[in-house]
């Protein structure tokens, strides 16, 4: 690459329901056999679903790897069922046969909550950093936590969520009341640390964000405008997520 000249653009393939899960399963797994200690970054949220629900058909061929969530609720008690520790427990380590101690979450019980944040770092990096990060994209263009308007070199931190995070994952609570008003979250500039990158997105509520993520401008106004700036990412989207991308 010379001087000022943006990586290649990212891999977007269109798929449908029945093959997204799939094709990113057999992405996840090539990484997975590509060493003997592989880094898998997971996502919660629904659009991982379709991967994991895919990889059951692995279960026993995961000795050696390490997982690391991109974020964590702050506020809810342990063993919360929507903790993403505990959607994690539900969606990989129990499915996929993975030993509890080698899948990883922001800690957001302890009273220091930067603490935590560095400790994290300090932790994916002793692993030797990620070398898959699965993503999904919000409608309001955020990558894990990291909302528009967060610093596009930003690292693992405390965060306040927005309003429109918060009604769109009201339907995995009991009320908006009930959603967290924080969390904890990799940075954009963490994520991009990943040596590749898997970006899931289904349905046309993600359409804009994903138009904006990809062929927009790289701004801290869609934090997942980010992507432009990797090298290695792959897109996998249904007709709907990727209506406004063109051909
Ligand atoms: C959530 C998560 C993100 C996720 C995104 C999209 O709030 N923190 O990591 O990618 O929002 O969620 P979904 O896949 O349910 O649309």
């Amino acid at each position: 690459m010379t001087d000022g000249a943006l990586p290649p653009s990212p891999v977007v393939r269109r798929l449908n329901s029945a093959t997204i899960g799939r094709a990113a399963a057999d992405l996840v797994m090539e990484t997975v056999r590509s060493s003997d200690a592989p880094v898998i970054g997971v996502a919660t949220g629904s659009s991982p679903s379709p991967l994991y629900a895919a990889l059951t058909v692995e279960k026993g061929h995961f000795g050696g790897t390490r997982w690391f969530a991109l974020d964590e609720y702050v506020g809810l008690p342990r063993n919360h069922p929507q903790s993403y520790a505990e959607v994690l427990r539900n969606e990989i380590v129990e499915p996929l046969g993975l030993d509890p101690s080698t899948v990883h979450v922001p800690d957001p019980h302890r009273t220091d909550l930067d603490e935590s944040a560095a400790a994290y770092e300090a932790l994916m990096a002793s692993a030797g950093g990620i070398d898959l990060q699965i993503l999904g994209i919000g409608r309001n263009g955020h990558l894990a936590f990291n909302e528009p308007g967060a610093p596009l070199d930003s690292r693992t931190r405390v965060e306040r969520l927005s309003e429109d995070t918060r009604r769109a994952n009201e339907r995995f609570f009991d009320s908006l009341a009930d959603v967290p008003t924080h969390c904890l979250t990799q940075g954009l500039g963490t994520i991009g640390e990943a040596r590749r990158l898997l970006l899931i997105a289904q349905g046309s509520a993600k359409a804009q964000a994903l138009h904006d993520a990809l062929r927009g401008p790289i701004t801290p106004r869609c934090p997942a405008s980010i992507l432009q700036l990797h090298g290695q990412v792959t897109v996998l989207v249904d007709d709907q997520a990727g209506a406004l991308l063109g051909r």
